[in-house]
């Protein structure tokens, strides 16, 4: 069986505003809202040491705070240089109002 993690409320994200989350033995993260949905990534930018949830969240892309580069938040393509990396993005399910996660394989 597979492990889930719990992120944060879903109530708590809110469009244009990610959450930040940091969990034990796994990257920091970064959930999003878009219209009814939400969607997870990983926090860092993939060019540099840059926090994604102090970007700007334009529509279904957020904007790395650092260079000004940007990855799609559904498929965490890169989008706009310089990043050319694409952003990890994980599978939510919402369970009882709570934004979960599988565990990831791969560790922090
Ligand atoms: Fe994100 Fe450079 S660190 S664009």
């Amino acid at each position: 069986m597979k492990t889930m993690l719990r992120l944060c409320a879903e109530s708590e994200v809110v469009e244009g505003v990610p959450v930040s989350v940091e969990l034990d033995n796994i990257p920091p993260l970064a959930v999003y809202r878009i219209n009814d949905e939400i969607y997870v990534t990983d926090r860092t930018c993939t060019h540099g040491d840059a926090d994604l949830t102090e970007g700007f969240q334009d529509g279904d892309e957020i904007e790395c705070p650092f260079h000004g580069g940007s990855f799609s938040i559904k498929t965490g393509e890169a989008v706009n240089l310089p990043c050319s990396k694409p952003l990890t993005t994980y599978p939510v399910q919402v369970i009882d109002g709570i934004v979960c996660i599988e565990m990831p394989n791969h560790s922090a």
